[in-house]
């Protein structure tokens, strides 16, 4: 196993240095991350915790496990990838300043350097980057240089941080295992990303808006963060996902093919629809459970029409028809609970048929809509596996290995 230490420095495509970490665990890097204080202004340094499973080097001044943090997360790496490396922190290398948990790591190296930059065009033209380049290379630091396309200033020229695939390769090119890239049938993945790999798996995530009049609706708080973060694992894991989406802010995950649709009629037809052709389904959306009986064609008057009583219908259940077709596949359910959450979570695995249940209480500050961590528990049929506050992204990783074990158990 190659071991990676990736820079992360303080520019909008910091976000995209996860996407880089995922593509190098996928081939088997363990990878850890030092950051500069300016990064985490982008990406929590929670994030990449969570996702390196390393404590990650924000500081110069030692940490529980060690004294030199930054000699350390040097003398760990075959590797040092700088992603996304700013104008500033490639002019501090050029002179050999190692002010910060960084820039003294990249200083602290002693094997390949890589750096990906990325930044506004005019930055990036200027002689003195410029300048800054041209000397790092003439000393054996190799680049992905930036790709030219609209950056996040509005700006349209050189300055976008390359993609993230030639960044993974790139590195894995000097780590001299490029064979292993993108590998999504499991032959270059770890063991647990082979049990998904090549799998197609159905998400539903985000609430439903059910409609009253044209311009009134009936929707919950469910943001989608949830389901997003599982559809974005389980394609990092190299599974074929489709995303049945309800309305959310949030744009999809690569590689994931997202359907959109509004009401729970909408998304009980797709889901079902995609579920023909896959082997597991994840509900995570939070499905209106009653919908107007018979929605205005035009906008109700408030004087006029009646407005304080809505007839309502019970919506189709999607997760337990998903269960009732499902035969030796796969389906996991949702359940936010406000109270008795274990003993709701039971009722419901056995109402609805399926395989596993995520239950989360909702009235906890850490669970609730919206926030970035969850405190869940597995519920099975047989079992319960509480487990501690977690970021979402981790929620979904162990998610994502449990569901790789029902996968791989013989039905
Ligand atoms: N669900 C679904 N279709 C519905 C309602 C719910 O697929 N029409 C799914 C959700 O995606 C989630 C699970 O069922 O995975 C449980 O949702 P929840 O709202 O907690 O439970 P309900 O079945 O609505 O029961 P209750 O309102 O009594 O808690």
């Amino acid at each position: 196993m190659a071991n990676v230490t990736l820079v992360v420095c303080g520019g909008i495509a910091a976000y995209k240095a996860c996407e880089v970490m995922r593509g190098l665990q996928k081939a088997g890097c363990d990878v850890r991350v030092a950051m500069t204080q300016d990064a985490t202004r982008f990406v929590g340094e929670a994030t990449f915790r969570a996702l390196s499973h390393h404590e990650v080097v924000t500081s110069l001044y030692g940490m529980h496990e060690t004294a030199i943090p930054h000699v350390e997360a040097a003398d760990f790496a075959d590797l040092v990838l700088v992603v996304p490396a700013t104008a500033n922190v490639m002019a501090k290398l050029a002179c050999g300043i190692a002010d910060d948990a960084a820039t003294a790591t990249i200083l602290a190296a002693h094997s390949d350097v890589l750096v990906a930059p990325a930044m506004n065009v005019n930055m990036w033209r200027n002689p003195a980057t410029q300048a800054n380049v041209a000397l790092l290379r003439e000393r054996g630091i190799r680049f992905v240089m930036p790709a030219s396309g609209e950056l996040a200033c509005g700006y349209v020229g050189e300055g976008k941080l390359a993609p993230v695939e030639d960044i993974v390769a790139a590195a894995l090119d000097l780590l001299g295992k490029a064979e292993g890239v993108g590998d999504a049938e499991g032959k270059g993945t770890g063991e647990k990303d082979a049990a998904l790999a090549g799998k197609n798996i159905v998400v539903t995530a985000g609430p439903t808006h059910e409609a009253i009049d044209p311009v009134r609706y009936i929707a919950n708080a469910s943001t989608g963060k949830m389901g997003y973060a599982i559809a974005r694992e389980a394609a990092c894991r190299g599974a074929h996902v489709t995303l049945v989406s309800g309305p959310t802010a949030l744009e999809a995950p690569e590689d994931v093919r997202r359907v959109d649709v509004v009401s729970a009629a909408q998304m009980h037809e797709a889901a079902l629809a995609a579920f023909e052709g896959a082997d597991a389904a994840i509900c995570a959306a939070a499905v209106a459970d009653y919908t107007p009986k018979a929605p205005a064609d035009h906008k109700l008057k408030k004087t006029a029409e009646r407005l304080d009583r809505i007839e309502l219908v019970e919506t189709a259940d999607i997760l337990r028809d998903l269960s009732a077709r499902k035969g030796g596949r796969v389906v996991v359910g949702f359940a936010a609970e406000t109270d008795d959450l274990l003993a709701h979570a039971r009722q419901k695995i056995a109402r609805k048929g399926c395989d596993l249940i995520v239950a989360n209480d909702v009235s906890r500050a850490d669970s609730t809509f919206g926030s970035d961590t969850d405190r869940v528990a597995f519920v099975y049929p047989d079992r319960v596996e509480q487990m501690e506050t977690l970021p979402l992204e981790r929620v979904a990783a162990e998610l994502l290995d449990r569901l790789g074990t029902l996968l791989g158990e013989v039905r």
